[in-house]
């Protein structure tokens, strides 16, 4: 295993992260949706740095198809527990790869009138981008390697490795 991340600038950079969106979110009483499972440690780790009145809900889909690539065909797993009509919606997702998992998220969510909706992702895989996502804020823009930790797995294995990591020979 490689570290990509280290802890300490994984950290940091969420700090800067909270900064911004606590700027433009702070009196909104936004709702942070954060996509399980790969999410749940940026969620916990920005939630607890914005203090100000939010909501927490959480979300599951699944891609049909192949395992290692998005096919854009998402289901919903577990949807949210919440009516999200005129909130203000900050969804919290670990990485972006091809986008089409966040792209059909973002419609079906955008259905339900909700008064904003943005992205907030952890990591960016820009030259794997398929779909055209509007994504307002981004921790890290990394090359085109498979990562894991900080939630993010590899057969649901180094979710919960304090760093982001690559491994370098997969099997
Ligand atoms: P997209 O629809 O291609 O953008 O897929 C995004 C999802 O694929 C992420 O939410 C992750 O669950 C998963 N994913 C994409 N790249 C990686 C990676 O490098 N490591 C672990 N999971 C990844
Ligand atoms: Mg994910």
């Amino acid at each position: 295993m490689r570290v990509l991340i280290p802890q300490d600038q994984l950290q940091a950079r969420v700090d800067e992260l909270a900064g911004e969106i606590a700027r433009d979110y702070e009196g909104t009483r936004p709702v942070l949706i954060c996509v399980l499972k790969g999410a749940i440690f940026f969620m916990a780790d920005l939630a607890r740095r914005l203090c100000f009145d939010l909501e927490l809900e959480f979300m599951a889909v699944s891609s049909y198809g192949a395992s290692t690539e998005s096919s854009g065909v998402v289901r919903i797993l577990k949807d949210l527990d919440t009516d999200i009509d005129g909130r203000h919606i900050l969804i919290v997702e670990d990485i972006i790869d091809s986008g089409l998992t966040l792209q059909y998220l973002s419609r079906s969510l955008m259905s339900r009138n909700p008064a904003s909706l943005e992205i907030v992702t952890l990591l960016s895989k820009p030259g794997r981008r398929i779909a055209e996502l509007p994504c307002k804020y981004t921790g890290f823009e990394i090359e085109n390697e498979f990562v894991v930790g900080y939630g993010l797995d590899y057969s649901e294995k180094h979710r919960n490795l304090p760093y982001i990591g690559v491994i370098d020979d997969l099997d």
